[in-house]
């Protein structure tokens, strides 16, 4: 896809920042001359004078608040934050408090950023991208935590998008595999995927900048798979 660039004076907030995916989200938006807050827990590698991070639990709302306080106008909006520690978790070694936490971090800091950003959202014409995953529609065992919250998100991302249009559009973005530079991979890992390789991180942020962008006017409430193919692979052994 031909890159879209574009100069602006436009402000983006994105969490999980320090992230695989959260700093090539933060790299493209300051590319394309965007101010770039970063929520996350922990500092990342990311320095630019276009970015400013904002440490920040995204399972505790007062931690959130005081993070948001800072700004005083949002355009763009990822929510890409997630806790993964969880994930793969025996059923038997949850426990209620892994749920409540697990479903604090990875959806309900999506509601809360939701009330806090609606104002800013609605006044500049803007856009929110939710991060969920394939995960939210298929499963390996042992993923109860992290697959739910993912659905959650896809039903929050219509719902919002239903309840805040025309004047902001929502979508949400569902990865498959996505590895970092530093991950060994082996070729039956890039062979398996229709699309011929297992992706990369800037597959997500190339996606989330377009449809935060005024290319895809058309499109909200939608669920976008970026898997290459994965989800579409029919598998017999
Ligand atoms: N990498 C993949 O293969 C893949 C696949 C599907 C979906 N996703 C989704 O993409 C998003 C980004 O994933 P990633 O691969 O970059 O993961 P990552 O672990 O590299 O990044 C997640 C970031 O979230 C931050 N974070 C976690 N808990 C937090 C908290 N309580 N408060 C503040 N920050 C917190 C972490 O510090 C980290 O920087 C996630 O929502 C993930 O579920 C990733």
């Amino acid at each position: 896809m031909k890159t879209l660039k574009t100069s602006t004076n436009k402000q983006a907030l994105v969490t999980g920042a320090s992230g695989l995916i959260g700093t090539e989200l933060c790299r493209r938006y300051i590319a394309a001359g965007f101010k770039v807050y970063g929520l996350d827990k922990t500092a990342g590698k990311l320095k630019d004078p276009n970015y400013k991070f904002l440490k920040c639990d995204l399972g505790k709302a007062s931690s959130i608040q005081k993070a948001l306080s800072k700004l005083r106008s949002i355009d763009v909006v990822i929510n890409n934050a997630a806790d993964t520690d969880l994930t793969f978790k025996s059923f038997s070694s949850l426990t209620l408090k892994n749920w409540q936490r697990g479903l604090a971090v990875n959806l309900t800091s999506h509601f809360i950023i939701a009330k806090l950003t609606y104002a800013w959202l609605k006044k500049a014409k803007g856009s929110m991208v939710n991060i969920a995953s394939t995960r939210a529609l298929m499963s390996e065992p042992d993923t109860l935590i992290y697959s739910a919250s993912k659905g959650g998100i896809v039903a929050l991302t219509h719902s919002l998008a239903i309840t805040w249009g025309p004047d902001v559009r929502v979508n949400c973005i569902s990865p498959g595999w996505i590895a970092g530079p530093e991950e060994k991979l082996k070729p039956e890992d890039h062979a398996q995927h229709p699309a011929g390789r297992v992706g990369k991180a800037s597959d997500i942020a190339e996606q989330a900048f377009f449809l935060t962008s005024e290319h895809a006017g058309f499109i909200t409430g939608q669920n976008i798979i970026v898997d290459g193919g994965m989800t579409r692979k029919m598998i017999y052994i």
